[in-house]
């Protein structure tokens, strides 16, 4: 482009003259009557430019062979010489004979206007392609209309060439487009290079060994992608059976492996059965979208605040879609009365919604699914391993004694029709699944494309996953931490006036409000302090609700904590960022600052927790935690004694799942009986 400028500015007195930034301004506005070369928008530069005696007719020839370009095109691809162009070569339009009749009858005078122009400017021989003067000028107008479609953003797809000759799509052009308007309303995405060390959790280096960083804000919540007992079945399994599943479920990718790993997480959500997928993402989008367009008229009604895969799944569905308001009943069953009762409805929803941390109203939703008769489909992907007796999420959570009984029938999780969830987070390791009903299950392993068509996960992978699963459901020490450090942090932060989004679930999300700022935010923790915290923002969150995620685990012991405070103490300071008080001063903001605020109720009690008999303050809280991690010693060198005597199967009906186990086997056998 500025070459071409320059080109042009040594033939023409008025480029030569006028600045970079007047040309710039004059390609950008535009009068709306004029029409430019391409047929769109005439810039007031290409205005300018018809008036000057070269340019004016330089771009009437090229209107003209744009004519003659499209007419080609229209004809199946054979240019004006009679040669099929190869970027036209693909036609499907067929002409009939009279268009083509018409379209010799315009070339003809296309081809005069040509001679017209170099006739009046005194170049008589046309035969060698465009006149010197008139190939500059042409550039000239080609630089003028490239730099306001530049400015506009639009890629130049109907731009010529410097000879004329249509252009081909400019794919690089398009990306540019594309990628500068993410960095222009601050949605362009940044990557940090943190390799997470597995011996030194919650410790990662950056691009070399030497820069080490803690990082504050990793879905592993529980820390066990490190766990020694996930490892080791990982590494024999690896060496057993190699790298990869070696196909489909279909070609030789079922095996030992998953079967045991779809039964595993059956019985951890108490259901008939489980299907493994090579993610969540995946799962809920093979699932919806299979569900939505079998089940005859189907609606789904979709939380507002929904993860980007089940909307992507009900979209991919086409079923009709109605999205009520964040965990709003009120909304939900005005929408679910307007239906037919005989019209399949499905409530898809979320358990912790990982960017705010507020917790669906699972109980109330499955009461209005049995009224209105819906299915629930709950994505609880930010609460398997973190929540219940058995890590089954926060539907197991809120029937906490009965599960800890063995006893899930009647439970809210036995109401959930479809629970979804990852191997990816709390589990350490990576996958999704659904469990639900024998049938539903058999049906979505039947109909779905996302799970036929796409290769199994590796052996050593839902081998691992089933280690971390059964691990988390004999012992809960580690989301038990999990939830004092999430609560420590959060308590000292709200004493220091930094500002905490108020949720009941262990996500701490803390309010900036501003996307740059949140990533310079970012930036100086790391830069500066050494802790990694991603800044979210648009479109993850709205504008204007811009955020530090945090994400404490049972390795974040106190001093972890401290330096983690003092750091954002620093950032809060430097960067200016408002503190609680000062979104109070405005009223409040997405529940920071609002007034009378209710502290919502956090989801593990203080009983559950085993802090009941505490006083909450630090130094009796950390009495508590040293006890904890006492206890997690014990009970990682009893499970190694155990493995030793058990075989990973007879370990399974050790613990918590014995009782849910039976239980669950015996629900089965009356049902098969009956
Ligand atoms: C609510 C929710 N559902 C589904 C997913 C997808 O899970 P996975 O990472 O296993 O693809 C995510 C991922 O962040 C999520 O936050």
């Amino acid at each position: 482009m500025e070459t071409l400028l320059r080109q042009s500015r040594a033939v023409c007195p008025f480029l030569k003259k006028t600045s970079a930034s007047t040309l710039r301004a004059l390609s950008t506005s535009s009068s709306s009557h004029a029409s430019g070369i391409a047929g769109g928008k005439m810039s007031n530069l290409q205005i300018l430019a018809r008036r000057c005696p070269i340019m004016g007719k330089a771009m009437a020839v090229q209107s003209a062979r744009n004519g003659l370009n499209s007419v080609s095109s229209r004809i199946g691809g054979v240019s004006a010489g009679g040669v099929k162009s190869v970027t036209q070569g693909r036609s499907y339009v067929v002409p009939t004979r009279a268009a083509n009749l018409q379209n010799s009858r315009k070339m003809e005078a296309m081809a005069s206007s040509f001679e017209d122009v170099h006739m009046k400017a005194g170049v008589f021989d046309t035969t060698k392609g465009i006149c010197p003067h008139g190939a500059a000028a042409m550039k000239a107008a080609k630089a003028a209309a490239d730099l306001a479609a530049a400015a506009e953003h639009k890629p130049t797809v109907l731009s010529k060439t410097a000879d004329g000759t249509k252009a081909k799509f400019d794919y690089e052009g398009f990306y540019y487009n594309e990628l500068d308007k993410k960095h222009k309303d601050k949605s362009y995405r940044y990557f940090n290079n943190i390799n997470r060390l597995a011996k030194e959790f919650p410790r990662a280096h950056m691009a070399t060994p030497e820069e080490k960083v803690t990082v504050w804000c990793s879905n592993d919540y529980l820390g066990m992608g490190k766990n020694k007992h996930v490892l080791q079945t990982m590494h024999k399994t690896l060496d057993t059976y190699g790298a990869g599943a070696g196909g489909t479920r279909n070609i030789s990718g079922h095996n030992q492996h998953a079967v045991g790993l779809e039964q595993t997480l059956a019985k951890l959500h108490s259901k008939q059965a489980a299907l493994v997928f090579s993610s969540c993402y995946v799962a809920n989008d093979a699932t919806l979208a299979t569900l939505g367009s079998k089940l005859p008229n189907c609606v789904i009604l979709s939380d507002s605040m929904n993860h980007a895969s089940m909307i992507q799944g009900i979209r991919h569905s086409g079923a009709k879609k109605m999205v009520f308001k964040h965990n709003d009943l009120v909304d939900l069953e005005m929408k679910l009365a307007s239906l037919p009762p005989e019209v399949p409805k499905i409530i898809a929803f979320e358990s912790v919604y990982s960017m705010c941390g507020s917790v669906g109203p699972i109980k109330e939703i499955c009461d209005l699914a049995d009224k209105y008769g819906a299915i629930t489909f709950l994505d609880e992907v930010h609460a398997v391993g973190m929540y219940g007796p058995a890590g089954a999420g926060v539907a197991e959570h809120l029937d906490f004694e009965a599960h800890l009984a063995g006893k899930p029938r009647g439970t809210i999780m036995d109401r959930i029709d479809i629970i979804t969830g990852t191997l990816g987070k709390a589990y350490g390791c990576v996958g999704g699944y659904i469990a639900g009903s024998s049938l539903l299950v058999d049906a979505i392993r039947s109909l779905a494309p996302g799970f036929i068509f796409t290769t199994s996960l590796p052996p050593a992978v839902m081998a691992g996953a089933k280690t971390a699963i059964e691990y988390q459901m004999t012992y809960s020490g580690d989301r038990r931490m999990q939830q004092i450090h999430t609560r420590q942090v959060k308590e000292e932060l709200d004493s220091r006036d930094i500002p905490v989004i108020p949720n009941p679930s262990h996500i701490i999300p803390l309010l900036v409000g501003n996307a740059e700022l949140a990533k310079k935010a970012s930036d100086r923790l790391l830069d500066v302090h050494g802790i990694y915290v991603q800044a979210i923002n648009y479109p993850t969150v709205p504008v204007g609700q811009e955020r530090l995620r945090i994400t404490p685990t049972p390795g974040h012991t106190a001093h972890f904590q401290e330096h983690l405070l003092e750091a954002l103490e620093d950032v809060w300071t430097t960067l200016a960022i408002p503190r609680t008080s000062d979104w109070a001063a405005k009223g409040g903001h997405v529940g920071v600052g609002v007034p009378n605020p209710e502290k919502p109720d956090s989801i593990w009690t203080d009983e559950q927790l085993g802090l009941q008999e505490t006083e909450k303050d630090l130094a009796q809280i950390n009495m508590e935690e040293k006890a904890l991690a006492d206890m997690i010693m014990e009970n990682i060198a009893a499970n190694q004694n155990i493995e030793k005597e058990l075989s990973a199967d007879a370990m399974m009906q050790t613990g918590v799942h014995i009782a849910a186990a039976a239980s669950f086997e015996a629900a089965k056998a009356v049902e098969i009986s009956a």
